[in-house]
């Protein structure tokens, strides 16, 4: 029998990070307010670090042809693939804020974005970390996109 452990930071609030983290938790809280979510009124803010220091914002949105929405890890990670590909992501935050989720659940990603998230780390051969935050600012990080998704694709 094999064991597989993912070691991760947990922390009870996001005002315990360092100021740069706690600025990409405040923009992406800020970002998830421009989410087009009428159908789920759940609003995912995600804010994506560059090694050149850009931050990147998404939101997620949505359509009334269900499938054709995106969450905003997403939009984040494919913007950044469209305007930046060749520039190392350093790390991403996700927010969210809506009443589908209880105030200290820390928002995990659903698997089409760990898929993404995993293959952006794989096509810069690179980890970066991953910042999840509850609505009540609980907060855990990764250190690598590939502890969300072991066995990926
Ligand atoms: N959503 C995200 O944007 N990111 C996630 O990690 C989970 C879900 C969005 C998709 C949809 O617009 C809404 O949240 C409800 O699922």
């Amino acid at each position: 029998m094999q064991t597989l452990s993912i070691h991760y930071k947990q922390f009870n609030h996001y005002s315990e990070l360092p100021e740069s983290d706690q600025s990409m938790v405040n923009q992406a809280y800020e970002i998830a307010k421009n989410a087009y979510a009428p159908y789920s009124k759940f609003h995912v803010g995600a804010a994506v670090l560059l090694e050149n220091g850009e931050i990147v914002l998404g939101s997620n949105q949505e359509n009334i042809a269900f499938p054709s929405g995106l969450c905003a890890e997403r939009v984040a990670l494919f913007h950044c693939g469209a305007m930046h590909p060749t520039t190392k992501v350093v790390k991403i935050v996700i927010v969210a804020k809506g009443d589908l989720v209880p105030m200290d659940k820390i928002l995990s990603p659903c698997g089409g974005c760990r898929q993404v998230m995993l293959e952006t780390e794989v096509r810069q051969s690179a980890p970066y970390e991953v910042i999840l935050v509850s609505q009540n600012g609980q907060t855990i990080v990764f250190n690598s996109a590939s502890d969300l998704l072991p066995f990926g694709f």
